[in-house]
């Protein structure tokens, strides 16, 4: 199933929370999301052991939708620890973040075992959100547009236009994550355009539908500005969606910006 609003806002709660913790949250997230149905979907990525309760939670409303934080590229098999597809949508998983920095950072992870996470969420209906973005150095030596676009090309160059169709994209500049740095609404609206163009290279007019969503130290203070961009689909928030007042009046300011 993917998502039915083009205006996301997604949190990723990263290794944090534990089950009461998670519990409270998802209850407050999928209380108000019944209560207001509206333009902007809302997605939870809580960590893995949270995933079945979440779906259990979400299933009563049916407007938050639950993603997973990882997946392994093989369908199954001795790989100990890891978390398979499969697994995923037997228990209701609707989308995947996949190539999110942190993993490639500590991880390893890098575009050819993340274009196969894509494949395998494709082959099994779930929709995968891709992140990308440039480091601290990167930005400020200018090269960060050639970065964006090779992490682009080699993650997502072996898909057909109709699974590119499919894709949740987030551009997250690494130097903003965790950091309290953002982006300024101008250097996002440029990077927003700048990523819209470069799917459209490689999937024509379809990619005109891809949601681009900003990821980076993203805030009720500062997210009026970025979701202006008109490349900016909404939002990958970190921090801010610990806590379910903040999230909402996140989901709230996107709800308010796209609508015009
Ligand atoms: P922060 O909002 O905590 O900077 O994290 C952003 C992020 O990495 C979301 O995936």
């Amino acid at each position: 199933m993917e998502m039915s609003a083009r205006t996301i806002v997604a949190g990723n709660w990263k290794m944090h929370t534990e089950a009461g913790t998670a519990n409270a949250l998802l209850d407050a997230l999928v209380a108000w999301s019944a209560a207001n149905p509206g333009h902007v979907s809302m997605v939870v990525a809580p960590p893995f052991p949270f995933l079945g309760m979440a779906v259990e939670k979400a299933g009563s409303a049916g407007s938050v939708i639950i993603a997973a934080q990882n997946c392994h590229q093989e369908e199954q098999g001795a790989f100990t620890g890891e978390v398979g597809v499969p697994m995923l949508r037997s228990i209701g998983v609707q989308a995947c973040i996949v190539g999110h920095s942190e993993r490639r950072q500590y991880y390893g992870e890098h575009d050819a075992i993340i274009a196969r996470k894509i494949k395998m969420l494709l082959k099994h209906g779930l929709q995968p959100i891709y992140c990308c973005g440039e480091n601290r150095e990167e930005r400020e030596s200018g090269r960060f547009r050639e970065v964006v676009a090779d992490q682009i090309r080699k993650a997502l160059g072996g898909l057909v236009p109709a699974e590119i169709a499919k894709l949740v994209v987030a551009y997250e500049p690494v130097w903003a994550i965790g950091t309290g740095l953002t982006a300024t609404p101008e250097q996002a609206a440029e990077m927003h355009a700048f990523i819209r163009a470069e799917l459209c290279q490689l999937a024509g007019g379809v990619a005109k539908e891809v949601p681009v969503l900003y990821g980076g130290s993203c805030k009720p203070e500062n997210a009026t500005g970025i979701f202006r961009g008109d490349e900016v689909n909404g939002g990958l928030i970190g921090g801010a969606a610990l806590v379910a007042d903040t999230f909402l009046e996140l989901v709230r300011i996107a709800g308010a910006v796209k609508q015009h």
